[in-house]
C-alpha cells in the first residue's frame, strides 16, 4: 500500500527576522506544510507567536499553515487563526474544557481539526471524537522547546493510533492524518514512519543543521526518502 508522507518543517527553529523568506525557502525545498508553534508561557513554559505573525507569513505560504496551539484556553484564538490563514489547527485536550466543541469550532471556521497528545496524555481522548478529527498529532517530546531528544516510548503509541485509525477507516470513517512532532531527524524518521506516521514535523533537523551540500532541500529530501524507504520495506 502506498502512503503519502508529508514533511512539515517547524518555523520554531527558523530565523524569525526573515520568516517570509524562510517560508519560501522551505517550500522550494519541498515542504508539504508549514508547522507553526504557538506557545503561551502558561500551558507550556515558552512564549512564541500569535495570529499577527501567522497573517504576516500568509502571503508567502503556498502550502497549508499547520497551527499547533500549545495554549490554554484555546477557543478564543481559533477564529483569529482561521482569519489569519491557518489551514490546520491542532490543540491539546488539556487546553480545552470542551474538546468536542473545540473540534467543531475549528471545522466551522473552515480548517482541518486535530487533537494533540503529549507523551503522557492517554489515548482515551480519542474515544468519542474520531468523526470530528482530520489529524491526530502525537508529541514525541514534551512541548515547549525545539531541539529536544525523541522519546522512544512514543513509537508504541504511534502504532496504537495507527491501529485505531485503520480500524476507523475500515468501518467507513473519514481520512485521519497521523502526525508526529519532536526530535525527528534523518536518522530516526524511518522508525517513526514504520510505526505508522504519515506526517512529520521537523524543526531543528531542517533549520538547525542545514545540509552543507543540499541546504533545506537536501534535508527535506533525505527525511522524505528515509520515511518512504521505511514504509516500502
Ligand atoms: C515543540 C514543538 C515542535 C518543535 C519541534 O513543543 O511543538 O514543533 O518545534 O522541533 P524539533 O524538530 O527541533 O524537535
Ligand atoms: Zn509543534
Amino acid at each position: 500500500m502506498s502512503v503519502t508522507h508529508r514533511i512539515a518543517p517547524s518555523l520554531l527553529s527558523a530565523d524569525f527576522a526573515r520568516l517570509g523568506e524562510e517560508v519560501r525557502a522551505i517550500q522550494a525545498a519541498g515542504a508539504d506544510l508549514i508547522h507553526f508553534d504557538v506557545m503561551d508561557n502558561h500551558f507550556v513554559p515558552n512564549l512564541t507567536v500569535g495570529p499577527l505573525v501567522c497573517e504576516a507569513i500568509r502571503p508567502h505560504a503556498t502550502v497549508p499553515i499547520d497551527v499547533h496551539l500549545m495554549v490554554r484556553p484555546v477557543d478564543r484564538l481559533i477564529p483569529d487563526f482561521a482569519r489569519a490563514g491557518a489551514g490546520i489547527i491542532t490543540f491539546h485536550p488539556e487546553g480545552s474544557d470542551h474538546v468536542d466543541r473545540t473540534l467543531a469550532l475549528i471545522r466551522d471556521h473552515g480548517c482541518k481539526a486535530g487533537l494533540v497528545f503529549n507523551p503522557a496524555t492517554p489515548l482515551g481522548w480519542l474515544d468519542h471524537v474520531m468523526d470530528k478529527l482530520d489529524i491526530v498529532l502525537l508529541m514525541s517530546v514534551n512541548p515547549g522547546y525545539g531541539g529536544q531528544t525523541f522519546i522512544a516510548s512514543t513509537l508504541a503509541k504511534i502504532r496504537a493510533v495507527r491501529e485505531r485509525i485503520d480500524a476507523w477507516r475500515a468501518q467507513g470513517g473519514q481520512e485521519i492524518w497521523l502526525e508526529v512532532d519532536g526530535g525527528i531527524k534523518v536518522d530516526n524518521i524511518a522508525q517513526v514512519a514504520a510505526a505508522g506516521a504519515d506526517t512529520f514535523v521537523a524543526g531543528s533537523a531542517v533549520f538547525g543543521a542545514p545540509d552543507p551540500g543540499g541546504g533545506y532541500a537536501g534535508v527535506v529530501g533525505r527525511l522524505r526518502g528515509a520515511a518512504d524507504a521505511a514504509r516500502a520495506a
